[in-house]
């Protein structure tokens, strides 16, 4: 009975983004990595081994962001960070298969994904 808490504890992180995902989005600049983290998710696999095919989800995901917490030039930039932060921990990252993905996905993102992206310039 007591098992299912322990395991809960020790997914801390996640359960914590899940709630500031639950949360509307409706207070500006209250942007935080965790919304990116879907992404990554779904994303993790194909940046990893590339590949013809992308995941549906990872690609509903991308939109999902690209749709909801990208529609000001600071989540624009606060984004990039998280996904850019992120993509430089993934271990054998394809750069190639991370580079395309917007693209592949048929999502406009106001940047490119590379691991060298400079984030800051994305301020207007
Ligand atoms: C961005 O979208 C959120 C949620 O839809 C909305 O509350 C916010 O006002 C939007 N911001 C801009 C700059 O359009
Ligand atoms: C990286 O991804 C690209 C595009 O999907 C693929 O063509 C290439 O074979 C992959 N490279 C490695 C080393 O997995």
């Amino acid at each position: 009975m007591g098992s299912a808490a322990v395991t809960k504890a020790s997914w801390l992180g996640v359960v914590a983004c899940m709630m500031a995902l639950g949360a509307p989005f409706a207070a500006m600049g209250e942007f935080t990595c965790c919304e990116v983290k879907p992404v990554l998710d779904a994303c993790g696999s194909y940046v990893k081994m590339g590949g013809d095919t992308i995941p549906l989800d990872c690609c509903m995901n991308v939109l999902t962001l690209r749709n909801t917490v990208m529609n000001s030039s600071e989540n624009q930039r606060l984004a990039c960070h998280c996904i850019q932060d992120a993509a430089l921990k993934v271990p054998h990252i394809n750069v190639t298969a991370y580079g395309s993905l917007p693209f592949k996905c048929g999502v406009n993102l106001p940047y490119q994904f590379s691991l060298t992206m400079r984030c800051d310039k994305y301020v207007t």
